[in-house]
């Protein structure tokens, strides 16, 4: 995670982003902090990549690289304004001994990437359309050695993947269907049988950006119709206030990188 000392709306390049909404600079960090909290609550270690003056959306770390069985694809931006975040993402990384290869392809990490070990043998899930380009999803079947499904993004709400789809645990995912086009729809559905489908309300409401550990889902206050869903299920939804960083675009999943060693 990435703190969002430097967060601010100071560019905008997602539809959510108005530069003339002001943002709460202390309670944006207040709310991270609670999120980050929770995760250590629930019995997870989280580190701390250093935010840099300059680049507000550095607290969206979920888009720096993705990671999978020790191995790091790393980002490579779409937009000039994020491009020098992935540069501080690599250092992290090779500062710590992980194995990172660099991409040569735009593509914005966990924003566009899921991982689901037990589906399939091990699934990677990678969307394009807005961000990450097509190209990458080969250069990351490449570099991790696990099929990578294109799955085609077509509404500009829903720019990333995580913001339309996200694994609930190691083998099953919640998505919202109206965010893909018609033909990955049947994709979705063929390949999860038994996902939990999102409404449009609560994908609005960045409901479907969380994190989960298989038991417990951490997931924006505002999504509660999907917090009742996922009880439903068996889950445990741990609803948090994000208000600030969604003025960014973004919310539980975007402001947190998973390092799967
Ligand atoms: N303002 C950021 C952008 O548009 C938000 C990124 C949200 N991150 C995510 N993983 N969806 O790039």
């Amino acid at each position: 995670m990435c703190s969002p000392e430097h967060f601010a709306v100071a560019y905008a390049i997602n539809p959510w982003m108005d530069v003339t909404t002001p943002v709460d600079a202390a309670l944006a960090v207040k709310q991270w902090d609670r999120l980050r909290e929770t995760l250590l609550g629930l019995g997870h270690d989280v580190h701390l990549l250093t935010p840099e003056a300059g680049l507000p959306d550095m607290v969206f770390a979920a888009n720096g690289a993705f990671v999978v069985d020790g191995t790091v694809y790393g980002a490579r931006f779409k937009h000039e304004q994020r491009a020098a975040e992935a540069a501080a993402h690599r250092a992290f990384y090779e500062e710590r001994g992980w194995h990172f290869i660099a991409p040569n392809e735009t593509n914005e990490g966990e924003g566009d990437f899921a991982y689901l070990p037990e589906a399939h043998g091990g699934l990677v899930l990678a969307g394009h359309g807005f961000r990450t380009e097509l190209p990458a999803h080969a250069e990351a079947q490449e570099a991790l050695g696990r099929p990578v499904v294109s799955l085609h993004l077509v509404d500009p709400r829903f720019y990333h993947l995580d913001v339309a789809l996200a694994s609930i645990d190691d083998g099953n995912i919640v998505y919202y269907p109206g965010a893909f086009s018609a033909a990955s729809q049947r994709v979705l559905a063929q390949l999860f049988p038994d996902a939990i489908v999102a409404d449009d309300v609560d994908a609005l409401a960045f409901g479907l950006n969380l994190v989960s550990d298989g038991a417990n889902v951490v997931l924006n206050s505002e999504a509660s119709r999907l917090a009742g869903k996922l009880k439903a299920a068996g889950y445990t939804p741990v609803p948090v206030e994000l208000t600030e960083v969604r003025k960014g675009g973004g919310s539980v999943k975007c402001c947190i990188a998973e390092l799967r060693d």
